[in-house]
């Protein structure tokens, strides 16, 4: 018998114990981290969150983000390009980083966040700063109206609970802003989630959608679509963002 096992027997825990006290070692450890614990803060990201954001300097590196964002931030209803506009700063802080680290595949952006200038945390709050100041579009790109019921109710068991029952996310918790998101960038991302393809996708997340079926996916990425932002976050109509007109 091992020395391990002498100590365990003196307290009287026989083996069989260990399984027990690891269960209940790995629940406490659970319950006291938080949700994102599968997608591990970078180091990158932890400086970047506690940085004083400098707008006027965001500003200017929008510049390289609206051949594809466009100039207010709202991307393309088409959902080729989501909008940004509007989503909170940690997330994008988040996003911007995971895909320079190639922790989310985006192929498009890759070169653009390559660029020397974001290896420097500051330069990634302050463009993410000013990214939240835009207000959205109030026309996203919408899907077919279809069995709302159902959609409501799915959102409600297997979303609502980090995106908010209004689909605003958690700034705090780096959950994101997605109601008024286009259909099809939302419809692309719950499938690339589904089938395992978003590397950064929280995995609670993933395993809520796993069985979702394409219909089903179809009705909830509407139904988001069509849940509006707060008032104080969305643009008027014929908006354009006085910065970049
Ligand atoms: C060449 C086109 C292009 C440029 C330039 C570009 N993006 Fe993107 N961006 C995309 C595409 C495409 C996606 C969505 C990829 C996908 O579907 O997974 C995206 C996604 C994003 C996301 C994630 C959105 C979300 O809701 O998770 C953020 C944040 C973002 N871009 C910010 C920026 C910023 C900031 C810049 C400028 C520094 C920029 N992008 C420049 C094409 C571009
Ligand atoms: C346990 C919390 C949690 C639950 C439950 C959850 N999500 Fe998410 N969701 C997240 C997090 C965290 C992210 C961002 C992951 C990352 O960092 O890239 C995310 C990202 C997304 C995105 C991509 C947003 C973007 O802008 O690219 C969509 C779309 C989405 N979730 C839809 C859903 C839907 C639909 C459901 C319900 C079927 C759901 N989520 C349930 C936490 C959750």
């Amino acid at each position: 018998m091992n020395h391990a096992q002498n100590i365990l027997n003196y307290w009287g825990i026989k083996l069989k114990h260990i399984n027990y006290l690891a269960l209940i070692f790995s629940a406490l450890t659970f319950i006291s981290s938080p949700l994102l614990a599968d997608t591990p803060l970078s180091e990158e990201l932890k400086k970047a969150v506690t940085l004083e954001p400098n707008l006027e300097a965001g500003k200017e590196k929008f510049k390289l983000c609206i051949t594809c964002h466009q100039g207010n931030g709202w991307g393309m209803s088409d959902g080729t390009f989501p909008q940004i506009a509007g989503q909170h700063s940690s997330v994008i802080m988040k996003q911007l980083i995971d895909i320079r680290i190639g922790y989310r595949n985006n192929p498009m952006m890759l070169a653009i966040v390559k660029e020397p200038v974001f290896s420097q945390p500051q330069a990634i709050a302050d463009i993410a700063a000013y990214i939240e100041t835009l207000p959205m579009t109030p026309k996203p790109g919408l899907g077919t109206d279809e069995d709302n019921a159902r959609a409501e109710k799915l959102f409600y068991r297997k979303c609502a609970e980090c995106h908010g029952a209004d689909g605003g996310g958690d700034k705090k918790r780096f959950y994101p802003r997605i109601q008024g998101q286009h259909y099809e960038y939302l419809l692309r991302q719950i499938k690339m989630i589904r089938d395992g393809k978003r590397k950064n996708a929280n995995s609670v997340m993933a395993k809520r959608v796993k069985k979702l079926k394409d219909k089903d996916l179809e009705l909830l990425a509407n139904y988001i679509a069509r849940m509006k932002p707060p008032k104080d976050k969305l643009a008027k109509e014929g908006w354009k963002n006085p910065d970049f007109k």
